[in-house]
């Protein structure tokens, strides 16, 4: 085979593009940050709760983008929601999940949407939650969310110190029906307790450095009975819940469906769509199922927690948005989700509720697929990366005074614009943007409106003196005001009355 000119031109501007690809890259440096230790990098600096807090730190000193280094890995962190409208921008690129050796291997999480790797499978799963969850198919589970808002009423004027209970059962509530057509009971739901158990298991097997395993996942090959391997039998009890979690609700539907008597839901359009659905198909179907609970009800649990405690903290706030419901909506019917436009201040304390508790305060963590530079800054295939979204929804340039409750910083008035929409924070970005999110600003529309419209929110009076809760946050992925103490009581013997109506939801 004999070499000719092309071939040798060919190869000489083959070897340039690659010397200037290499040279580019390797001039191209990292995010600024920490210095680390050999091998370990900055394992030792990472904090271990309220991450955020030290993230916004780091920010401060290094600017909107920065990283360190743990285990040879590049973890970035960015601080500035320009930055990560840059992210979203490269969504390809930046939307990969870590693998999780415990929660996501061993527990069995892998291949529930959050942490389903970017790719085909993972776009069938988007796709599924788009045409149930988008804009216009939430208008057919608007009834769904009032019924299940006004059965919450119901649960809290007969017993008002069960707040944080009856949370959980509302949005337990509405994502079972939705996703299954199954209508949770008063009082202990198997059905609930079944799930919670399962995505309690998840968070404690996600704790950051809590299974070693996390960080030697070569650790799975050892025999068991070797000291320290005590996470494979857990791992086991756990993977069990988490096949429980998956495979108990959909029978319940399919049992339905073939009796005939199963409601719309998620998982009925589906298997009356694709009748033929079987093998990966109805496994990917069951998954894709149980990511929704997964997905949807801690983070709108925590919302509407923080919704109450605003209240409580700020009684100005909530007296002015009464009074426009009362005007708006009178008091003879219980508002709904169709008031919503014409309500425009509890609109802004919703908005302000999602800006002042971050639910995700460091969002969930995206990889990057491959290379790519981002601010003039190399972010390494494979790191980890951090949107510091607490930080980006209290950086006192956007919102002035951060840390007051303040709705009217979301309604332009003459002279003034209205501040940046934290909704395009709080929900994350690229292709991984939260898929629950129109279901999620409904939910807490609807928890809002008609807890106003009927309660009294306050401080609670112990021995003659009021107690003034904290607002303060547990560590976490999903993060919750820390519990606090509050009377509801209802405003007046009508509403009482009208909370025991039947309504046409
Ligand atoms: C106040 C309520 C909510 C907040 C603040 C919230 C926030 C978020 C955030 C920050 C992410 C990570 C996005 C990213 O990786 O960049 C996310 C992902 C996700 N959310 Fe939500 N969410 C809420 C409610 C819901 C609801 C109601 C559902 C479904 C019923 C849901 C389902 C999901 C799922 C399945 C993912 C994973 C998406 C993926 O990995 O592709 N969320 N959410």
């Amino acid at each position: 085979m004999s070499i000719t000119k092309l071939d040798v031109v060919a190869a000489v501007v083959g070897l340039y593009v690659l010397q200037r690809y290499l040279s580019q890259k390797g001039s191209t440096p990292l995010p600024p940050g920490p210095r680390g230790l050999p091998l370990i990098g900055n394992v030792a600096d990472m904090p271990s709760k309220r991450e955020w807090v030290t993230f916004a730190e780091w920010g401060r000193k290094w600017g909107g983008i920065c990283s360190v280094r743990l285990m040879g890995r590049s973890m970035v962190i960015v601080n500035s929601s320009e930055i990560m409208d840059e992210l979203d921008k490269q969504g390809a690129i930046y939307s990969d999940r870590p693998r999780l050796e415990m929660g996501g291997e061993l527990v069995g999480y892998k291949d529930t949407l959050v942490l389903l790797p970017y790719g085909a499978r993972f776009r069938s799963f988007r796709k599924y939650f788009s045409n149930f969850l988008g804009p216009i198919p939430m208008e057919n589970h608007v009834l769904t969310v009032e019924h299940e808002s006004h059965r919450f009423l119901k649960r809290v004027l007969t017993k008002p110190n069960d707040l944080m209970t009856h949370l959980r059962k509302l949005a337990g509530g509405i994502i079972l029906k939705l996703t299954y057509g199954i209508e949770v009971q008063e009082g202990d739901d198997p059905f609930v307790d079944l799930i919670e158990n399962a995505n309690h298991n998840f968070s404690a097997a996600t704790v950051p450095g809590a299974f070693l395993v996390d960080f030697f996942p070569a650790l799975r090959q050892l025999p068991e009975w070797l000291p320290g391997m005590g996470f494979m039998k857990t791992a086991r009890i756990w993977a069990q819940a988490t096949a429980d979690m998956i495979e108990v609700p959909f029978a319940f539907t399919q049992k339905n469906m073939d009796a005939g008597t199963a409601p719309p839901s998620f998982v009925l359009n589906i298997l009356e769509e694709d009748p033929s659905l079987s093998g990966k198909g109805l496994r990917d179907l069951k998954f894709a199922a149980s990511s929704m609970y997964g997905g949807g009800a801690d983070t709108t649990v925590s919302a509407e927690y923080a919704f109450f405690l605003a209240m409580v903290l700020n009684s100005d706030v909530q007296k002015k948005a009464q009074a426009e419901i009362d005007s708006v909506i009178g008091n003879d019917r219980l508002p709904g989700l169709a008031d919503r436009p014409h309500l425009p201040y509890v609109n802004a304390v919703l908005t302000e509720v999602l800006r002042w508790n971050s639910v995700a305060p460091t969002g969930v963590p995206h990889t990057a697929i491959e290379d790519g530079i981002i601010n003039g800054y190399l972010i390494p295939k494979g790191s980890i990366i951090i949107a510091n979204l607490w930080n980006m929804l209290h950086d006192p340039d956007t919102y002035p005074d951060p840390f007051d409750f303040n709705p009217d910083r979301h309604i332009a008035t003459a002279g003034r614009e209205a501040q940046r929409d934290p909704r395009h924070v709080c929900f994350g970005y690229g292709r991984r943007i939260c898929p629950g999110m129109h279901l999620a600003e409904a939910s807490l529309f609807c928890a809002i409106v008609m807890s106003l419209a009927v309660f009294d929110i306050t401080k609670t009076v112990e021995n003659g003196i009021e107690i003034t809760p904290v607002h303060a946050n547990t560590s976490g992925i999903i993060s919750y005001p820390e519990p606090y103490k509050c009377t509801i009581k209802p405003r007046s013997e009508r509403v009482v009355s009208l909370i025991a109506q039947e309504h046409n939801f």
